[in-house]
């Protein structure tokens, strides 16, 4: 009887490893399912300037990059001004913070994952006024 009970407990324990076993790969697998955002529900299909592009611009952009005295010269108010930085590589390559760029949002944090793959599917797409 003793010696069936010690068995029984074995099983268990062993049972109880596998699933943790189990459990961390599933973890490591669908790390991309826990952070939704950056992965397969970002939409960059069809972007909109006014509905995903100018938004992003216009909450992390506008309060440096506008009027006379806009930082680095530079003036992000409109379809024209925010096309021809995007079109000239040096707007992805500030919110990308690549090596030669001002890393922007300037002391902000950097856009989302999603939202600079919006940025640049915008782009790819024609980087239009739509
Ligand atoms: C807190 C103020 C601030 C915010 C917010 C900010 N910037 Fe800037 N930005 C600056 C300053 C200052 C410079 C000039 C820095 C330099 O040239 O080293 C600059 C430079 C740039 C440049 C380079 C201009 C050039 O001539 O090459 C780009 C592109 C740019 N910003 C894009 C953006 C974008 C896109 C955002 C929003 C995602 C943003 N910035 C948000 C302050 C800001």
């Amino acid at each position: 009887m003793e010696h069936q009970i010690i068995k029984y407990n074995r099983i268990q324990l062993l049972l109880a490893f596998m699933l943790v076993l189990g459990l961390s790969s599933c973890y490591k697998d669908n790390e991309e399912t826990l952070y939704p955002e950056e992965g397969n529900n970002c939409k960059t299909e069809n972007i909109s300037f006014s509905e995903n592009i100018f938004p992003i611009v216009n909450n992390n952009c506008l309060s440096c990059h506008s009027g006379a005295g806009a930082s680095g010269g530079l003036r992000l108010e409109n379809h024209t001004q925010i096309s021809d930085a995007a079109v000239n590589g040096r707007l992805l390559g500030a919110i990308n913070h690549e090596p030669g760029f001002p890393a922007m949002p300037q002391s902000g944090n950097k856009l989302s994952e999603c939202q600079i793959k919006q940025f640049e599917a915008w782009v790819q797409q024609g980087a239009l006024n739509n």
